[in-house]
């Protein structure tokens, strides 16, 4: 085989074999192929595109590089989540414990913040004494005990992705429908859950800004996991504004228990539902309308607070945060953001409330930097909401000097506040099965 010929084949949208496709991605991960060459086929797959055999295929191909993790140890269904990104979101830590108080086992591998977006393990790692990093035996043992573990990734998984990824991000060749599929996918397959809830935001702060985009990723993604045997679904959601009304590591873990206590009912919440009573339907445990009502009890009987503690727990967490939030928070320093103008709030730009909350100190500006888990932003209004010139906007938080003045107005430029009451959608626009 050739890999001219496989670039020249893409180049002029000719379908390649399953053996082509094996051979472009086997021959990167080795260094045989060298980076241009990938590159210039990557750039042709940007261009062209790849059909939905073809994804298939290089999904596999890239999960087949590395390990794949064998759950059959763990007893029971198992769901996995992946969310596309975005600011605010931490459903994971709300959904996990929900579903296992249902009854379901959640293995979850999660990553750290990247850019300007938050990441869940940076988030745990907010609460004393939480262990991210966990062997293999020790977090099936934790989801057959608890019901679901929240660990960081961890062994040679999905190796293909690291280098085909790096590539892309330094070729603009990221924004490729089958590409990003492949590269989410054939990741969702190796953490081998037998379930696949995928949460694809479409808005100003996702990666797919319009909506016909978000479907045919999630359509592609959905349609590629089922072909590998796995039962998979998609939610498309609203990524207009951030998620909920904290962004930053410990504001997010105490926002999370927050929804856990049953004392929020706000779009994050309802998405958080959402996400749960769809990852119970497609594991089995009932309709939609049974599985929401499973989640509404979990959450009102206080079932999901409690396994959230357990998994705190077995992962070497201390609780005490639970009823003292001040354990974890502990930010020194505040700047309010006020509004200059009376309206509606129209926008709130979610990438530059999430890059603000960065400057803060809540994510990394270099690779090896340590997060302030304290610093981060707490929202006092939404999309929507009648503002008077004067009324708190939000509080940008640090435990560390930073211009916060400075950041301020950043955050402010990012509100846009209009006379006309904006359109306001629903929080789930669509369901992909
Ligand atoms: N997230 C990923 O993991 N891969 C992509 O290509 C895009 C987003």
């Amino acid at each position: 085989m050739n890999i001219c010929d496989i670039i020249m084949k893409t180049k002029r949208r000719t379908e390649l074999s399953e053996n082509e496709i094996r051979f472009i991605v086997d021959g990167f991960v080795s260094g045989e192929i060298p980076d241009y060459q990938m590159a210039a086929w990557l750039m042709a797959v940007c261009m062209g595109s790849l059909t939905e055999k073809e994804t298939g295929y290089l999904t596999s191909a890239m999960r087949d590089s590395g390990n794949v993790l064998d759950m059959s140890e763990v007893k029971g269904v198992t769901v996995d989540k992946h969310s596309t990104g975005g600011i605010g979101d931490k459903t994971s830590l709300v959904i996990a414990p929900i579903c296992a108080s249902c009854g379901i086992k959640v293995p979850k591998m999660s990553g750290r913040g990247l850019g300007f977006t938050g990441g869940t393990i940076d988030k745990l790692e907010s609460i004393p004494g939480f262990v991210v990093n966990v062997d293999f035996e020790k977090y099936t043992q934790i989801i057959n005990s608890v019901g679901t573990a929240i660990i960081a990734q961890s062994g040679n998984l999905v190796p293909a992705d690291k280098k085909m990824y790096a590539l892309r991000d330094v070729t603009a060749t990221v924004d490729s429908i089958p590409l990003i599929c492949s590269s989410i996918m054939s990741k969702k397959l190796a953490t081998g859950a037998d379930c696949i809830l995928l949460d694809v935001k479409t808005g100003s702060g996702a990666f797919m800004k319009s909506c016909p985009d978000a479907v045919r990723l999630a359509e592609l993604m959905v349609k590629t996991g089922k072909s590998a045997g796995k039962k998979c679904r998609a939610l498309i959601t609203d990524m207009d504004e951030p998620l909920g009304s904290c962004i930053g590591n410990a504001l997010e873990v105490i926002e999370a228990v927050e929804i856990l206590k049953g004392n929020k009912k706000d779009r994050l919440t309802e998405l958080c539902i959402a996400l749960s009573a769809n990852m119970l339907e497609i594991a089995g445990a009932g309709n939609i309308d049974q599985c929401e009502e499973m989640v509404r009890r979990a959450v009102s009987e206080g079932k999901a607070l409690e396994k959230f503690s357990e998994m705190i727990e077995a992962q070497g967490g201390d609780i005490g945060f639970i009823n003292d939030y001040s354990e974890i928070f502990k930010a020194e320093y505040s700047y309010e953001v006020r509004s200059c103008t009376d309206g509606y709030i129209a926008c709130i730009n979610s990438e530059e409330i999430g890059y603000c909350s960065l400057m803060a100190g809540a994510g990394r500006k270099q690779k090896d930097d340590k997060v302030d888990n304290s610093a981060g932003i707490v929202l006092n209004a939404g999309k929507g909401d009648k503002v008077k010139k004067g009324d708190l906007l939000m509080t940008i938080y640090s435990s560390t000097v930073v211009e916060l003045s400075e950041i301020g107005n950043r955050a402010l430029d990012a509100v846009i506040i209009s006379d006309t009451v904006p359109d306001i959608m629903p929080v789930v626009y669509k369901i992909i099965k």
